[in-house]
């Protein structure tokens, strides 16, 4: 393997998929630009790279899809980052995506997040902070969840050391589920090469992290109880998590999975240009938001 490029990591969303455990809502729109509660569900996944630090980002779509996210993202410089739009022409898997990015990603390390995945917790932002500094090998989260059948799982040894991670097992041999999250370093896609199709024809991600499990280079960290890591996969964890979202904002009148409000903490935007969202949303309590934090 070559060594890890010292360039700064890139992002990389996969927003790509058919969304037929949505139909039919998603015939004729992609699921990953779907309402939870006040903003596009894309906007969720997307602050959490932000809140990373990551400033260049690749977003993967269908390419039906994709003049919808250039109209709801643009090239990312409202919130001074760079977007860059790939298409997946079919759904392959997610190890698929390494491949897509290869040339965009150009030897650098990578942090990608499935573009329905919801984070939300205190720390969240010292926690990816602390998975950008591992400079090789690669780091995900287990999380404990209730069905564990539906994710990747991590089996564990005697030593509670992850021994394997198995895609949607019949029998999870534990409840944890690694979540779609994966910070790995500048070998990923040429290790996404080797990675032959699974029994239902897809490039599994459970196969490349097993590739960095093998030679000891992936770290397994735990997102604790004090973190939610939600669903959106069907119509009711959908629902589940608009309810959740809403619940924060109208208790703590805070945001979660703002954009705006992360490139501003970040100082990637300034003042007027915060300013100069929030009047382009003035009919939404959004829009309210973001204009009293740019009076602040
Ligand atoms: C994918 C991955 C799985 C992971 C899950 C997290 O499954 O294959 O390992 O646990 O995302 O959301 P999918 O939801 O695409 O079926």
């Amino acid at each position: 393997m070559t060594h890890p490029s010292p360039q700064s990591r890139k992002g990389i969303v996969l927003a790509g998929g058919t969304g037929s455990r949505l139909y039919p809502i998603t015939l004729g729109v992609s699921k990953q630009l779907l309402p939870i509660y006040d903003k596009p569900m894309i906007y969720y996944p997307l602050t959490v790279l932000m809140l990373a630090g990551i400033r260049e980002i690749a977003m993967i779509t269908t390419p039906q899809d994709r003049p919808q996210f250039e109209r709801t993202l643009g090239d990312g410089s409202q919130w001074g980052i760079t977007l860059t739009y790939i298409e997946q022409a079919s759904p392959d898997g997610l190890a698929q995506a390494y491949l897509l990015a290869e040339d965009f990603l150009d030897g650098a390390s990578s942090a990608m997040i499935l573009g329905d995945n919801i984070y939300f917790g205190h720390g969240l932002r010292d926690l990816l902070q602390s998975a950008d500094q591992v400079t090789q090998g690669g780091v995900v989260f287990g999380y404990h969840v209730v069905d564990p059948e539906h994710y990747g799982v991590l089996d564990f040894d005697a030593q509670g050391q992850v021994k394997a991670i198995v895609e949607k097992p019949t029998t999870p041999p534990s409840n944890y589920a690694v979540t779609g999250l994966y910070f790995l370093d500048g070998t990923a896609s040429q290790r996404a090469r080797s990675v032959t199709p699974s029994a239902r024809g897809e490039l599994e991600i459970a196969t490349l992290l097993d590739s960095y499990l093998q030679d000891g280079h992936l770290q397994v960290q735990q997102m604790g109880r004090g973190f939610a890591w939600l669903d959106t996969g069907t119509h009711a964890s959908l629902l589940d998590a608009g309810n959740f979202v809403r619940t924060l904002n109208n208790r703590q009148g805070l945001q979660t999975g703002s954009p705006d409000e992360v490139a501003f903490d970040n100082g990637w935007i300034d003042r007027a240009a915060l300013a100069a969202r929030s009047k382009i949303f003035a009919k939404t309590t959004y829009g309210d938001y973001l204009f009293k934090l740019a009076q602040e």
